[in-house]
């Protein structure tokens, strides 16, 4: 998979993609990430990438006019055409079934917004998805498209080990993941639940699958499944 990121901060995502899953996947050559610094869009003397708002109010919207030149950069002539996608407290919620969606795509693009915003034109032109992490506001997009780009690139096949483990991942059946123990069988003089000691598959299947859906009924009703 593709991804470009189109940002004020472009450095923020160095530690990002020098970790582990992401920092193999990108070794490995399932993942090709390309960094776009909005700054070098700004034409004016001071670079500013900025301003304040039509119809006041506190808080900057970053220009149009970089962004249309750097998303010009991105795109023009790319075929096939990449997924726009601008991550928003405006969005719709992304979801476990979103990232499994994003992970059959080829190319990703990313649009970080900053400070309150980014000029609806530029959305209009744009951008084919606005995801919402949460009902919460971050400082900024680059933070919210790591996430999505973490989700996405975990589901890409071959990324991660043991694929098992993402199928019974949280979320995948309309229920929570069940909590899970590993060596040593007694720590701070606390010990396991029995029955994953007994190497008994099915009633383990069982046992976790029926503290899932207890636990998704206590914590998230929202998500649980009659
Ligand atoms: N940018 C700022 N806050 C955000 C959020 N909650 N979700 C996605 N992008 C954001």
């Amino acid at each position: 998979m593709r991804v470009d990121i189109v940002s004020l901060f472009p450095s923020f995502f160095n530690s990002i993609f020098d970790q582990s899953i992401l920092r193999r996947a990108c070794e490995s050559g399932k993942l090709e990430v390309k960094l776009y610094d909005l700054r070098g869009y700004c034409t004016d003397k001071h670079h500013q990438a900025d301003d304040y708002r039509f119809g006041g109010g506190a808080g900057m919207l970053l220009k149009p006019e970089p962004c249309h030149r750097a998303l010009e950069a991105v795109l023009t002539g790319v075929r096939p055409t990449p997924l726009v996608i601008f991550p928003t407290p405006q969005g719709i919620p992304f979801t476990q079934d979103i990232a499994d969606e994003l992970a059959r795509e080829l190319h990703l693009v990313f649009l970080c917004g900053h400070y309150k915003g980014i000029d609806q034109r530029v959305i209009d032109r744009w951008v084919d998805r606005e995801y919402s992490l949460g009902d919460y506001v971050l400082t900024g997009g680059e933070l919210a498209s790591s996430v999505i780009i973490d989700a996405v690139v975990r589901m890409l096949p071959g990324v991660l080990g043991d694929l098992d483990s993402a199928l019974g991942d949280s979320f995948r059946k309309g229920r929570l993941d069940s909590p899970h123990w590993t060596r040593p069988e007694t720590c701070a003089g606390v010990g396991i639940p029995g029955i994953l000691k007994g190497g008994h598959h099915k009633n383990i299947e069982r046992w976790r699958r029926l503290t899932a859906e207890f636990l998704t009924a206590a914590r998230r009703p929202d998500i649980s499944r009659k």
